[in-house]
Parts: C-alpha cells; structure tokens; sequence
C-alpha cells in the first residue's frame, strides 16, 4: 500500500488537500499536466505517477530525485508571468490540450490573477484547474479578479473545493488564513457531459449551495489579530 501522501515529508498541502490532489489526478489520469509553483516537488511527484507528461514551473528547482530523474517532468526554472504564456501559446500552435493544472505559485492578488488568467485565457487548456490557498485572501482576491465567470467554457467554480485552516500554532503564520483548493472545471470541447452537482443550482458557474466559510473565519481572524497585536 502507498503512504506516502500521508508522511510528513516537505509538501506544503494539508492531508485533506494532497488526498483531494490525488483523487482528481487518479481520475483524469491528465496527458499534458502542469503545475505552477512546485517548491521542493511534492506535488509534482505524485503528479507525474498519474501524468504522461508534466511540466513544472517555478523559481526555484525541486530538490527531489525522483522528479529530477523522471522523462515525464520538464522543469521550466524562471518566473512564471514570463514564462507560461508562451508556453501555452506554444501548446495551441501545436494543437496540445492542456487537461490538468495547479497554480501554487506566486500568492499576491495580482500574481496569482496573472496565472490564473493567462490559463483560462489559453485555448489549449480544457479540463481541471486546481488553485491552492482560496482560503488566504490574497490568493481569493487574485481569483476574484480574473472573473472566471467571464469565460465562456468555464462551467464550474468553487474556491472551497477543500476548506483551509485558520493557523492556530504559535508561529509565524499564526492567526493567518491558509490552504483550501479551489477547482475551476473548463471544458473547451464539451466533453464532460453535465456536472450535476447539487451545488450547481445557481445561473453562472460558481457553486453557490453553501454559505461562504471563508467569509465567516475572516472576521474571526480579524479579531484575533487585533487581540495579538494588542497584547
Ligand atoms: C507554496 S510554494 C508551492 C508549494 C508546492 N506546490 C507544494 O505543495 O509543496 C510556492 C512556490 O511558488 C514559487 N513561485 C513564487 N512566485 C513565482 C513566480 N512568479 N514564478 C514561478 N514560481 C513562483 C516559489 O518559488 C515556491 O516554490
């Protein structure tokens, strides 16, 4: 039996979030996979067991042998702003499809809307768009911006695929709003038939069967930063 994504080992995702990670990764089982903001490899380990093919961008290079010796995984080292875009044009030209992407990379608003944006802006991606920490409010407010909603093959949006955490360990992210996956389903060549989740009885694409968690714990982080700061 596989444990690993059980063992604490140097990948930035809650149990909840690598489990969730690998049950849409084992169902796609993607062609062309990628993931923006790998860090040490965590992630893209487990992304190329179930990938033909996997591309990795990030600043800095994993430090895991195992993805660093595998034929499926090109590691594009540099800023993603720079150089995703052409990539994915690249893709297109190529008439490549882009089935499964996870954007854990830069974290500020802008950063993270520019990712995200270019992504569904692309015509080679059609299929699952994983986004890490919807539940810190910088990541929420970059998704926020780009609208999914304003691209017509976008059919399912839920920034609480899985719910974070609100840090309660002493330390430096304590009383901070962290993890949580959001999933965007595009589906460019409509191929997925109708998502029939009870979540999506609303107009547009954003599940919207549940309150906001996310907006209840804010004002509660709030209150307990202002109670630390002074203390
Ligand atoms: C939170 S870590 C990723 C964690 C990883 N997905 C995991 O689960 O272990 C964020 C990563 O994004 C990378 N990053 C930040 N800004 C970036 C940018 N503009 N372009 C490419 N990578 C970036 C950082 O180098 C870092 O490795």
């Amino acid at each position: 039996m596989d444990w690993n994504i059980f063992e604490d080992n140097s990948w930035l995702m809650s149990f909840g979030e690598r489990a969730a990670l690998e049950g849409i990764l084992s169902l796609i089982r993607p062609s062309l996979a990628v993931e923006v903001g790998s860090w040490m490899g965590g992630g893209l380990e487990r992304t190329a067991l179930y990938a033909d093919e996997v591309h990795s961008f990030d600043l800095v290079v994993p430090d895991r042998p195992s993805v660093l010796n595998d034929p499926k995984v090109t590691l594009h080292t540099g800023d993603s702003h720079v150089l995703l875009a052409p990539w994915l044009a690249e893709q297109a030209r190529d008439e490549r499809v882009v089935d499964y992407i996870l954007i854990d990379g830069d974290h500020s608003a802008e950063g993270a809307a520019k990712d995200i944006g270019e992504v569904l802006s692309s015509t080679a991606f059609s299929g699952v768009m994983l986004i890490h920490d919807t539940f810190n409010p910088e990541v929420r407010a970059g998704v926020e911006l780009v609208r999914p909603e304003q691209f017509p093959y976008v059919r399912y949006v839920d920034l609480d695929f899985v719910t974070g955490i609100l840090i309660r360990r002493p330390g430096e992210a304590q009383n901070e709003m962290w993890g949580g996956l959001g999933l965007i389903v595009v589906d460019r060549f409509d191929q997925l038939g109708q998502i029939t989740s009870g979540a999506l009885e609303g107009a547009g694409p954003w599940q919207d069967k549940s309150y906001d968690v996310f907006g209840f714990v804010k004002p509660v982080r709030d209150l307990l930063q202002r109670s630390a700061a002074a203390a």
